[in-house]
C-alpha cells in the first residue's frame, strides 16, 4: 500500500493517545479508546501510539509484545482508523521519546509518582516493584509533551496521570521562565470512559483480569461470547426494569452501554424499545448483537493481520513523519538546558 503524505495541519490542535500491546485488548477498549480515536481522527492531528516501551515495565517478553503490535495495528485499522488521516507509530521507533523521559525524570518528585493510584494498585503487596512501575507515567508525559500535544485521549484510569503530566510541565516551564511544554487537556468518551466487569460491576473491565469470564476480548470465539454475556450479572430488581441507572441498577445500565456502543443508538431509545422486556429476552438480544457485531470486527482484523508488510509500512511512515517534528524538540529542549543530548 502506498502512503500518502500525511500533512502536520497548522490549523489543527495535536492530539496525542496511545495503547499498550499487552496482549488482547477487549470490548472497553473499543468503545472507550478505539471508537473515540475514529471519531477524533478529522479534527485533529492525531498522533496514535502503540505503546510498546510502557508494555516491558512489566512485561519482558519481547516477542510476544511482537506479536501484540501486528495484532493492536490491526484492531486499530479494523476500527476504521485511517492511517491516511492520523499518524499510527511505535513508541521504540522514536528514540527521542526515551531522552525526554530521563531530562523529565529529572523534574519529577518521588513522592508524587508514589501517591499515583495505579501504581499504588499495581504495587501492592508485591515485594519487588521495577522502578519502572514507579516512573511509568513520566514515560507517559515524555509521549505526550515531544510534540507540543494539546489534547490527550485516554480511559478513566489515566486521568491522574495527565494531572501530573500538567505539573511536570509547569514545573519546567517556571524553572526556565519560557513555555517549553504544553499543558495538556485530556479527552475522555463521555459515555464510554468505563465499561466494568461483566461478573462484578464495581471493577472497570480488564484485559488483565484473572477471570476471564469479566471480559470480553475482541478476539474471543464467538461461542464464549455467547456464553459470557449469558452468565453475566444484571441486576436483582423486581418486577424486572431495562432502564439506565448506573447507582441503582449498574449491571443493566453497563450492558446498555455496550449495547448503545455497538449499535451507535442512544441509551434512550434502547430503554424505549426495552421497556416490557425481562433480563433474558435483552441478554439474549445483547448476545446476538455483539456477537454480530465481533465476528464482523473479526473479519476485518483477520484481513489486516495477514499483510504485515503494509502494517509495517504503516508503521514506518509513522516513523518518517515523526522522527524530525521530535528531534527538533529535543534540540530546543538541550539549548535551554544548555547541554548536548
Ligand atoms: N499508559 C496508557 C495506558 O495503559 C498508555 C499510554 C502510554 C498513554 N503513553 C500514553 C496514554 C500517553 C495517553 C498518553 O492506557
Amino acid at each position: 500500500m502506498f502512503l500518502i503524505n500525511f500533512y502536520y495541519m497548522k490549523n489543527k490542535d495535536t492530539l496525542f493517545s496511545a495503547i499498550q500491546p499487552t496482549g488482547n485488548i477487549t470490548i472497553g477498549h473499543y468503545l472507550g479508546i478505539l471508537k473515540l480515536w475514529k471519531s477524533l481522527q478529522n479534527n485533529y492531528n492525531c498522533l496514535y501510539c502503540i505503546a510498546n516501551l510502557h508494555s516491558l515495565s512489566i512485561f519482558n517478553k519481547k516477542n510476544i509484545i511482537n506479536l501484540n503490535i501486528y495484532n493492536l495495528v490491526s484492531f486499530i485499522l479494523a476500527s476504521n482508523i485511517n492511517p491516511y488521516k492520523c499518524i499510527i507509530f511505535l513508541q521504540s521507533d522514536i528514540i527521542e521519546h526515551l531522552k525526554l523521559y530521563w531530562i523529565l525524570n529529572c523534574y519529577t518528585y518521588i513522592g508524587e509518582l508514589n501517591r499515583m493510584t495505579q501504581f499504588k494498585h499495581k504495587s501492592k503487596g508485591k515485594f519487588n516493584n521495577n522502578l519502572s512501575l514507579l516512573s511509568y507515567p513520566v514515560l507517559m508525559a515524555s509521549d505526550i509533551l515531544l510534540y507540543d500535544s494539546k489534547y490527550v485521549c485516554i480511559g478513566y484510569d489515566q486521568i491522574q496521570h495527565i494531572e501530573l503530566v500538567n505539573n511536570i510541565s509547569k514545573r519546567f516551564n517556571k524553572r526556565y521562565k519560557s513555555e517549553i511544554f504544553t499543558y495538556p487537556k485530556f479527552i475522555m468518551h463521555e459515555q464510554f470512559y468505563k465499561i466494568m466487569s461483566l461478573l462484578n460491576y464495581e471493577k472497570k473491565m480488564s484485559k488483565s483480569d484473572i477471570n476471564k469470564n469479566n471480559v470480553i476480548f475482541l478476539l474471543d470465539k464467538i461461542e464464549l461470547i455467547k456464553y459470557k454475556i449469558n452468565n453475566c450479572i444484571t441486576d436483582n430488581d423486581n418486577p424486572p426494569k431495562i432502564i439506565f441507572d448506573i447507582k441503582n441498577k449498574p449491571g443493566i445500565s453497563n450492558l446498555l452501554n455496550i449495547l448503545s456502543g455497538i449499535k451507535n443508538v442512544t441509551i434512550k431509545s434502547l430503554e424505549e424499545y426495552f421497556e416490557k422486556c425481562n433480563y433474558k429476552k435483552f441478554k439474549d438480544i445483547l448476545s446476538k448483537e455483539l456477537c454480530y457485531f465481533i465476528k464482523k470486527l473479526q473479519k476485518k482484523f483477520y484481513f489486516y493481520r495477514k499483510d504485515e508488510n503494509l502494517i509495517k509500512n504503516i508503521l514506518l511512515n509513522g516513523k518518517k513523519k515523526l522522527k524530525n517534528i521530535a528531534k527538533n524538540k529535543i534540540k530546543y529542549v538541550n539549548n535551554i538546558l544548555k547541554y548536548e543530548f
